[in-house]
């Protein structure tokens, strides 16, 4: 069978790395509350001159380096984000543009934290079904540029950065490597719990980040222990058979509450929040990608990643590596 195969990751993030003591400074917060609640300790924020692209291309050009691949060879780049550069062109194409592989399919996916999910599902199937054969799979985000920065009960809880993927498509056996199950949803019911109150064709502006927390995790603890059965489901395995959970990082105490519902050891969770904060769409990739690097994450094994983010969207995607 045909199978999307991970070649190579690869992440970046931007030059400053913001303590909670830092924060302490410019908002009314302090470390010991944003420790207890999420888990963060610091986030990282894009300065003058980094933006999602260049978060994109840095991560994309590690992860063709990982993967020992020429970026001129890629002929689809699906890149998940909710703070492109600008309204339009893609900021797909811009990454395509800068890796000299101009020609193939270049488009930007909005799934919010759920992007990466989106994005993969996207490039695994059209893989699968031959429309292109080397695919970068990118999620990247500058969410400090559209926080409300006088809003302590949000502005403590994103970040900057961006990880991508490589997936090729190659003849596998069904116990060899690639993507194996993916499921997706959507309920747009909820989109006042978090949302962006600006945007082109309403205000005229970028707007900024608006959220009801607790709601939002009671409906993701929900959510993701759903759709990681349901994923499971439609596979030979089960919960035990899982390596590593690659978790969206919005808070710590999401992703215990998840892993307690599947009754996976919170061993078995990355967890990087702690240093990169809620990075929406690129915060799977860039957990994966320091779990690869790091030398937990090792080639055969099974992994499951998974995401909820504004919309809401959620899904989860079981991944031979
Ligand atoms: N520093 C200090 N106090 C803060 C604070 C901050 N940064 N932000 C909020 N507070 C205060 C609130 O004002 C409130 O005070 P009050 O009781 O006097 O009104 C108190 O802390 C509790 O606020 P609450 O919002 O109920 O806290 P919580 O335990 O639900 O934690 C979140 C808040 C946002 C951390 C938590 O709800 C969460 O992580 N939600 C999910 C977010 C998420 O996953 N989003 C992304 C999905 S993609």
């Amino acid at each position: 069978m045909i199978r999307s195969v991970v070649c190579g990751s690869g992440s970046a993030l931007p030059g400053a790395a913001v303590t909670n003591a830092e924060l302490e400074q410019r908002v009314d917060t302090t470390d010991a509350w944003i420790v207890e609640r999420t888990g963060i300790r610091q986030r990282y924020i894009a300065g003058e001159g980094e933006t999602t692209s260049t978060l994109a291309i840095e991560a994309a050009r590690n992860a063709l380096d990982a993967a020992g691949i020429e970026g001129s060879t890629i002929d689809l780049i699906v890149l998940a984000t909710a703070t492109p550069d600008q309204t339009f062109p893609a900021t797909a194409t811009i990454v395509q543009d800068a890796l000299g592989c101009n020609g193939g399919i270049a488009f930007d996916v909005a799934a919010v934290c759920s992007g990466f999910l989106y994005a993969l599902a996207t490039a695994d199937s059209m893989l699968r079904t031959g429309m292109a054969k080397r695919a970068l799979v990118i999620g990247a985000e500058t969410f400090s540029r559209i926080l409300d920065w006088e809003d302590r009960t949000t502005c403590v809880l994103f970040g900057d950065g961006a990880g991508a993927i490589v997936l090729e498509a190659r003849e596998c056996a069904a116990d060899g490597p690639g993507v194996i199950a993916t499921r997706l949803h959507a309920d747009g019911a909820h989109n006042e719990l978090l949302y962006v109150d600006g945007g082109p064709s309403t205000t005229g502006t970028v707007g900024m980040l608006r959220m009801k927390g607790r709601e939002v995790f009671r409906h993701a603890v929900v959510n993701l222990s759903t759709v990681l059965e349901e994923t499971l489901a439609g596979t030979d395995y089960t919960a035990a058979d899982i390596d590593w959970v690659v978790p969206h990082q919005a808070n710590a105490r999401i992703l215990e509450a998840t892993a307690r519902k599947l009754g996976l050891p919170p061993g078995k969770v990355v967890v990087t929040v702690d240093r990169h904060a809620n990075t929406s769409a690129a915060s799977v990739p860039l957990a994966f990608d320091t779990a690869v690097k790091d030398g937990r994450i090792k080639p055969g094994d099974l992994v499951m990643f998974e995401a909820m983010g504004g919309g809401f969207t959620w899904g989860a995607s079981l991944v031979r590596i």
